[in-house]
């Protein structure tokens, strides 16, 4: 069954916690936490205390982190205490990628790596075997609510295709404009296993309702 993590970045922040909870209690395999550096991406979003008070909040829930930001190997071991489980960050951040991927298994948690829209499927393909995650952007990292660009659909089969061919079972996620009556269902036929979904959960009127739908896929 496809899994959903739905991205906090369109979700109230004052009512961050609780907006957690109807998620996850709605059917949310983990929540999406979006670090963004204003220099990676022109956005600055939230960073390690947020990480630290959803921990506390929610000691079940699975943190699904996403970094964007410059130098992920400075900042892996301090994701990791703060509560995340999972760390992502993009190959074309500065740090080294294979040791940033050590970095983050070395603190126990899963490995994810990332690409924008521009970067093409081959750059990940060095580091496959030790990955969590595949993580394909569907729109240039940085915000919300932009619109899906459809390369990443083949994006999606050229990791799928690859994997399949090694023999190994990273989540393939995909993120930015994924929405449940359009583009999700193209991603879920290229072969994502796992979608990230911000405006389409949290600015959808029924959070609880967005969630089913997803899960439904
Ligand atoms: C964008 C973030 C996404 C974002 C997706 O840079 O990585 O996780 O929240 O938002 P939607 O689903 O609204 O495109
Ligand atoms: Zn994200």
């Amino acid at each position: 069954m496809t899994k959903i993590s739905p991205s906090v970045l369109s979700a109230d922040f004052a009512n961050l916690g609780a907006d957690c909870r109807a998620v996850l209690d709605a059917g949310a395999d983990m929540i999406h936490f979006d670090v963004m550096d204003g220099h990676f991406v022109d956005n600055i979003s939230f960073g390690l205390p947020v990480l630290e008070g959803l921990r506390k909040a929610l000691p079940e829930a699975y943190f699904d982190v996403h970094l964007m930001i410059s130098d992920p190997l400075a900042y892996a071991s301090a994701f990791a205490a703060a509560g995340a489980d999972c760390i992502t960050f993009h190959v074309e951040a500065d740090s080294d990628v294979a040791a940033t991927i050590a970095a983050i298994r070395a603190c126990g948690c899963g490995a994810g790596l990332s690409l924008r829209p521009a970067t093409p499927a081959e750059a990940l393909f060095p580091y496959l075997d030790g990955l969590s995650i595949v993580l394909v952007m569907g729109v240039e990292p940085g915000h919300g609510g932009q619109s899906f660009q459809p390369a990443a659909l083949d994006k999606l089969r050229k990791f799928q295709a690859e994997c399949a061919r090694r023999g190994i079972h990273p989540d393939l996620s995909v993120d930015g404009g994924v929405k449940y009556a359009t583009t999700a269902p193209q991603c879920v036929e290229a072969g994502a296993t796992l979608l990230v979904a911000g405006s389409a959960v949290f600015c959808a009127e029924d959070m609880a309702g967005a969630v089913r739908q997803f899960k439904s896929l």
